[in-house]
């Protein structure tokens, strides 16, 4: 097997084809040196995410705490084992303290993302096409992720639901917390009650993410790892776009 450099053994041949056609077209253009340039996941945003992994989960376990001391849905209740906090007063103190580490990591990721131009680069555009050719190849069992550096339209659809999903989460909850302050945001909802079963739709919706969400990092651990070390070194690959944008080729 031809030794090629470590960074393109990692995303495999897509981008070992790229090389080969940079090489042709580009004689002169200068070396990468190796294990340069950004990585797939800098390290703000890993750090980012797994604040936010740890902090949902607080969030989700204690706000089913608070929930059964006053359930929405009569015969749905949570049993102490999935339940952060012994009574509801406890699970209100993890719910209000990883509140604002949910907000403040939420928001420096928002500011990161659009300053970066990381959210627009990796979750637009998404074509209705594309999702529909993902979701049919999913059902058939064709979750092929060989390039990893690429979301698919269902990944950048679900990561896209689930930031809205966890701003509406926020906001939500401001409301139904300081129901007087945020009077406005009450009004906006319709009430405190339908506040208080959009705060719970959002949660479910957050669940429903996770399950499919942590299915598919383990049955790609790859894409676990990469989120863990950082992923493959991104320079080679975005200067090849340059180029061929430069030249007029899609990509
Ligand atoms: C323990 C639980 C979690 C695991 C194991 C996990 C794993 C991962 C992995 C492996 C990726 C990279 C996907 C890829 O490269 O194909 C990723 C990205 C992402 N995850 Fe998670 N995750 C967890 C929890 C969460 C939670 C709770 C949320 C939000 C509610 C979340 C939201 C996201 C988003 C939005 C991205 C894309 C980030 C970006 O590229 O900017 N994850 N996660």
């Amino acid at each position: 097997m031809p030794s090629f450099p470590r960074r393109l053994r990692v995303t495999g041949h897509v981008e070992i084809e790229f090389m080969s056609q940079v090489k042709d077209e580009t004689p002169d253009m200068p070396a990468a040196p190796p294990q340069a340039g950004r990585r797939l996941h800098p390290l703000p945003i890993r750090v980012m995410h797994w604040i936010n992994a740890i902090v949902m989960l607080v969030m989700i376990t204690s706000g089913w705490g608070i929930y059964d001391d006053d359930v929405i849905i009569r015969g749905l209740h949570f049993s102490p084992f999935w339940r952060l906090g012994d009574w509801a007063a406890w699970s209100l103190n993890w719910h209000f303290a990883g509140m604002w580490f949910l907000g403040i990591n939420g928001l420096i990721y928002l500011i990161y993302g659009f300053a970066s131009g990381r959210l627009r680069e990796k979750l637009l555009p998404i074509r209705p096409s594309d999702v529909v050719r993902t979701v049919i190849d999913t059902l058939h069992f064709k979750i092929a992720h060989e390039d990893i550096t690429v979301y698919n339209a269902v990944q950048k659809l679900l990561y896209i639901v689930v930031i809205l999903a966890g701003i509406s989460q926020v906001v939500t909850g401001l409301a139904i917390w300081k129901p007087v302050q945020f009077s406005g945001l009450v009004w906006l909802f319709g009430g405190f009650q339908t506040a208080r079963v959009l705060h719970f739709a959002g949660m479910a919706v957050i669940v429903g993410f996770l399950v499919v969400h942590v299915a598919l990092a383990l049955l790609v651990p790859r894409t676990l790892w990469a989120m863990v070390t950082g992923g493959p070194h991104l320079a080679v690959r975005s200067r090849i776009r340059k180029g061929h944008a430069q030249r007029g080729h899609a990509t």
